[in-house]
């Protein structure tokens, strides 16, 4: 079996790439330039908390289908493609930072040139559109000395994973998008793709900028969506009798929207939506196009986990001296990702307010604990974490949360005020178990 595809950032996105395509039998090798990272990965061990990667990344590096290193010139010869997978994070103005891409790129660009045989570069790393076409083009031919088409192809394959669910969203995602330079590059990668799926998922060919855009077009229309129905659910918990659970259920019906990004929570948070947004927000108005819908959604988010802590006060009248006691800390359920959390908003938010604030979360706990320093307490367990509380914020969605009981809240903390943040619980049985109960979306009886 030769090598076929290396792996460029071992990172939530790269990592489980790179996994999964040697678990397809592809042969892969992962570059990492981050020592301590690729030792634990070498060790058979995941670098950050994802179902199901430990298992697959033990079994592919023991069948010699996974390799990794830190060398990108030995990766890129002993491969015919290269995916690259490195993090673009945000700027202060709000763009995307392309260093970690341009000098991945350097790299591979000398390696095929001493390699002197057709590779393919695939861009994998979220870049804004028309970054292949212009700088990343400019970057392999200029390093290279060589032509994109006639001596090497170029591709944009976006990625559109989730964190807590990136191995399965991996095998099955909505659409397979191949924004290619030209078609003898399109058909290596079909094939590739074909091999790693089985079968084609519904795929999407176009150019490498239309590739990039639907990208961030996926990205924030999902953040103008979950934006809306947080005004929604806001609006909901005003009114008299009513349930946006039920109003997502005719809204998702008539429009056809994905239910998944209609979830009334404390705001978006995470590495893709918030800093997708902002890149667009700032791409757009370099390119002298007005970005109000997208400013909006971001406004909004930014002062929804304040509308979270409002609802806590008002129902202890003042959050001076109060313990409050933070369920989830990771930005969502089944990641120990905290990158623009909202928890940590809350968290902050409460601190501000005078709260003192006691915090539990199954994963993510450490990283918030590095960020947040000794201005929290963090608990080992929810139950702990709930003793002698005056409110509960259920901030993050963790499947283990939502087998909590009235009782166990009823019993523990000094007064059983919950606030459900991500609607895990049910108001039947939470309204009548002794405890006072507010969920984001739902009236007030
Ligand atoms: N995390 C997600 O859920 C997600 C989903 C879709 C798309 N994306 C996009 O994918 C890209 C990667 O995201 P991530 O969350 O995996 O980032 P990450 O920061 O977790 O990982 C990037 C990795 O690349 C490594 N790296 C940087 N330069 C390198 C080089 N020259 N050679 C080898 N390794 C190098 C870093 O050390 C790091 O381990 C970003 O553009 C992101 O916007 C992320």
């Amino acid at each position: 079996m030769n090598s076929k595809v290396s792996v460029i950032g071992l990172g939530y996105v790269g990592l489980s790439t790179a996994v999964c395509f040697a678990s397809r039998r592809i042969k892969t090798i992962g570059v990492e330039v981050n020592k301590e990272k690729l030792s634990t990965i070498r060790s058979g061990i995941v670098p950050f908390h994802e179902r199901g990667l430990d298992e697959m990344l033990r079994q592919t590096l023991d069948d010699g289908t996974f390799d990794c290193t830190d060398d990108i010139s030995k990766a890129v010869r002993n491969t015919e493609i290269t995916i690259i997978a490195v993090g673009t994070p945000s700027r202060p103005d709000g763009g995307i930072e392309l260093d970690f891409v341009r000098e991945a790129c350097a790299q591979v660009a000398l390696a095929m040139k001493a390699k002197r045989r057709n590779h393919i570069v695939v861009i994998k790393s979220t870049v804004v559109p028309g970054t292949t076409e212009e700088m990343i083009k400019r970057e392999l031919e200029s390093r290279s000395g060589m032509k994109a088409v006639r001596d090497f192809g170029l591709a944009v394959n976006p990625e559109f994973l989730r964190e807590g669910t990136a191995v399965y969203d991996t095998f099955h995602p909505d659409a397979l998008i191949l924004g290619c330079s030209d078609g003898r590059t399109l058909s290596t990668l079909k094939k590739l793709f074909q091999k790693f799926y089985g079968k084609l998922p519904v795929t999407i060919e176009t150019t490498p900028t239309n590739a990039e855009l639907i990208k961030y077009s996926v990205n924030t229309f999902r953040a103008v969506q979950l934006s809306f129905i947080n005004t929604l659910a806001n609006l909901a918990s005003a009114l008299p009798n009513s349930e946006v659970g039920e109003v997502i259920r005719g809204l998702a019906t008539i429009t056809k929207l994905d239910n998944r990004y209609l979830r009334p929570g404390p705001g978006f948070g995470g590495s893709c939506l918030p800093k997708d947004t902002r890149a667009m927000i700032a791409h757009m108005r370099n390119k002298g196009v007005d970005p109000d819908i997208l400013e909006s959604a971001l406004k909004i988010n930014m002062k929804q986990s304040k509308v979270i802590v409002n609802t806590a006060e008002s129902l202890l009248k003042t959050l001076k001296g109060r313990k409050i006691a933070v369920l989830g800390l990771s930005f969502k359920g089944n990641t120990d990702d905290i990158r623009e959390s909202p928890s940590l908003n809350i968290v902050r938010e409460l601190l501000l307010r005078g709260a003192a604030v006691s915090a539990y979360d199954p994963a993510a706990g450490e990283n918030a604990k590095n960020i947040l320093g000794d201005s929290i307490s963090l608990s080992n367990d929810a139950k702990d974490c709930l003793h002698e509380a005056d409110c509960c914020i259920i901030a993050t969605e963790w499947t283990e949360f939502s087998k909590l009981k009235p009782e166990d809240f009823a019993s523990i903390m000094k007064e059983p005020v919950i606030v459900d943040a991500r609607r895990i619980f049910d108001p039947e049985k939470f309204g009548k178990g002794g405890v006072i109960y507010r969920r984001i979306g739902t009236s007030i009886e």
